[in-house]
């Protein structure tokens, strides 16, 4: 298995280029499903949880193409897919390929609206927390799909189509938000969708919907309606750019020192976390190509932040920051709110001679002089990368093992970060 190899202590200098929003790009594709036209989605990322989500979606029959890469082509340049759900063959979403990544299960709104009947494998645990689909069922309920589970599928039959109806979520659900819009598109009448989530990736996915045709208004609020219509036709959309992955980069940044231009970055869609880096004695600065990120000589401030839905501080950021207060001058607090066990990080970052003490859902941070090398374990995608941005502040070698979780979220993170300085390799075999 490959390992990243990191020597820490080298300044970031330079420019890293912003990818396509994977948690943008992996419901956009599933909106595929609703037309018998093609969608055309640009800047797509080349990561392996796209790879998986184009094998799923070919298991339903769609046809995916891409442009392969020439010669002289931009490295960092997104792809650009064509989809083309004319032919649902199955409406089955086995175990074996949606256990491998919760986000399949999103498959099933779609489905149900178009084909009338959709049975998909529940997608399990997870490493962060139990992660129900209880919204999401409850969602298409609403919308009058009958919905059993049996042997550990879901299956969900509306055979006269969805109806709009009011969907009101206890809790904020990016992906349950996401499942009602599709499903809503294609229902017969209005949906009001409330308590919804603000994410800017929910947002990204109404654009796109909109452009096939789909009646919706309020989409970035906490209620959007929906005028539901029988088809959808194709469109060409352009994914939005990866926050989590440009506040990795900033807070990279942060802890190793330096000045990096974050090209294409949108500092609206990140507000919260360039705030909390302000406050961490960090500069940051919206120019015309991006964000500007400088830590010259001045020390990091601890600060306290809890996770939030959109607008808050994003939980997918949250053990990046954790990495980043493991130098700060002081003691730091962070109170995670979204999942129960986003913690993994914890115990791996301690392996580098960080101080973390956790009590429930908040962790204190004593802020350490001196980080140290060592070989960890990645848990998770934002928890593997937490480990990436300590180890560049580290004295010594860190080894960060089981890298195929960095490769489901960050597209050549390597090589995006050797060019500004970073002593970074993968190690393969
Ligand atoms: C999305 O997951 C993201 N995934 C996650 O990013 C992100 O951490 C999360 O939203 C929160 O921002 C993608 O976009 C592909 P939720 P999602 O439904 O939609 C509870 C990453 O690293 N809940 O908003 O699955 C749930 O347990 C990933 O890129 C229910 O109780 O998250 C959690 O506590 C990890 N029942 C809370 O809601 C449900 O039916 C929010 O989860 C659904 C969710």
């Amino acid at each position: 298995m490959d390992k990243i190899r990191i020597v820490g202590g080298n300044a970031l200098h330079g420019t890293i280029p912003i990818s396509g929003a994977k948690n943008a790009a992996l419901p956009l594709m599933i909106a595929s499903l609703l037309t018998e036209e093609k969608l055309v989605l640009e800047n797509v990322p080349r990561l392996a949880d796209v790879a998986l989500l184009q094998r799923i979606l070919g298991n339903h029959g769609v046809d995916i193409t891409t442009n392969g890469k020439r010669t002289g082509d931009d490295p960092n340049a997104g792809q650009t897919l064509e989809i083309d759900a004319r032919v649902i063959v199955d409406t089955t979403a086995p175990y074996d390929l949606v256990s491998r990544m919760r986000a399949s299960f999103w498959v099933l709104g779609p489905l149900v609206a178009r084909m009338g009947v959709a049975r998909v494998s529940l997608p399990g645990g997870c490493a962060i927390g139990t992660r129900p689909v209880d919204f999401h069922l409850d969602a298409l309920r609403a919308l009058g799909a009958d919905i059993d589970i049996d042997g550990g599928y879901v299956l969900a039959k509306a055979p006269k189509g969805l109806k709009g109806a009011r969907i009101v979520f206890p809790k904020v659900s990016v992906g349950a938000t996401h499942t009602a819009l599709m499903a809503a598109a294609l229902a017969d009448g209005e949906s009001v969708i409330e308590n919804a989530a603000r994410e800017p990736e929910v947002a990204d996915l109404a654009d796109c919907l909109v452009k096939m045709g789909a009646r919706i208004s309020g989409a970035g609020n906490a209620t959007i309606h929906v005028q539901g219509v029988p088809h959808l036709r194709g469109a060409r959309h352009s994914v939005l750019p990866d926050r989590i992955e440009t506040g990795t980069y900033a807070m990279a940044t942060a802890m190793a020192g330096g000045d990096v231009l974050l090209a294409g970055a949108r500092p609206d869609l990140l507000e919260s976390a360039l705030d909390i880096l302000r406050a961490a004695g960090v500069e940051v600065e919206a120019t015309n190509e991006g964000i500007r990120v400088r830590r010259n000589g001045a020390g990091i401030l601890p600060v306290e932040v809890s996770t939030a839905p959109y607008p808050g501080f994003p939980t997918d950021l949250q053990a990046q920051l954790m990495a980043l207060m493991t130098k700060a001058k002081g003691r730091s607090r962070i109170t995670e709110t979204i999942f129960e066990n986003r913690f993994m990080h914890v115990q791996e970052l301690a392996r580098l001679g960080a101080k973390i003490h956790l009590d429930g859902d908040t962790a204190t941070i004593e802020g350490a002089e001196r980080l140290t090398g060592a070989p960890v374990m990645a848990t998770d995608l934002r928890a593997s990368v937490s480990l990436v941005i300590a180890g560049l502040a580290a004295e010594g070698e860190t080894l960060v093992q089981r890298v195929y979780h960095l490769d489901r979220g960050f597209e050549r993170l390597e090589a995006k970060l050797s060019r500004c300085g970073a002593e970074i390799e993968r190690i393969s075999g």
